[in-house]
């Protein structure tokens, strides 16, 4: 059987890392045709650094500069750098809490994705899922776009809802929703490792969208 080429990732995160376990073992459990080359992360003690290491995923501390909701841009360019040595052709944001700028835009063109605890574009931002219920929705989900230079904007690419519960709790929710997180992310990056092994058959490329 010819096994399908294999897209190099590179996972960003600032917190727990949920998402990206869910996509290592995906990886690991050989049902995403996908190659983890680095995880990076702007906190020195993020779980998801550990998390890596569990993997056994290169992993890197990026000291995020004097900036609290973006990165320097030397630093921005410093992960370019960093990225592009590890091979990475898809970048995939798992709660990375820092804007991102010309830099990443402009050396990932439509190749970094994020996730969002919302149906954008409703409630981008800080705990979206608070913000859904204090609007007092019924209904939630998740979304993964592209990423732009504004904060949870850009392209929609999926999205699943889950029903808000009556008084539902902020944790109940967003526990939840992290549920329908876990399937949507993989099964995205899924995708785009189809289009990647089907754009290295002879006469086809790797689509903008
Ligand atoms: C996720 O719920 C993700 O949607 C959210 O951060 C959480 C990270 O969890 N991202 C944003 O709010 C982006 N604006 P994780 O570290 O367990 O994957």
């Amino acid at each position: 059987m010819t096994q399908m080429k294999r897209l190099s990732i590179g996972i960003l995160g600032s917190g727990k890392g949920s998402n990206c376990r869910a996509i290592l073992e995906r990886i690991r459990s050989g049902d995403l045709a996908a190659e983890a080359r680095l995880v990076v992360s702007d906190v020195l003690d993020a779980p998801i650094l550990d998390m890596a290491r569990e993997f056994r995923v290169a992993n890197t501390y990026l000291p995020p500069g004097r900036f609290r909701t973006r990165l320097e841009p030397e630093i921005e360019e410093q992960l370019v750098q960093t990225l592009r040595h590890a091979g990475v052709e898809l970048v995939v944001l798992a709660g990375f809490m820092r804007v991102l700028h010309q830099p990443m835009l402009k050396a990932f063109p439509h190749r970094i994705i994020n996730i969002h605890p919302s149906l954008l574009p409703k409630f981008p931002g800080l705990e979206a899922w608070k913000q859904a219920l204090v609007a007092g929705e019924t209904v939630t989900g998740c979304t993964v776009h592209y990423v732009d230079d504004r904060i949870d904007h850009g392209q929609i690419l999926a999205q699943k809802e889950v029903k808000i519960l009556p008084n539902e709790s902020a944790e109940s929710l967003h526990a939840r929703i992290q549920v329908l997180e876990h399937e949507l992310y993989p099964a995205v990056v899924a995708e785009f490792c189809k289009r990647y092994a089907e754009a290295t058959q002879p006469d086809k490329g790797w689509s903008d969208n």
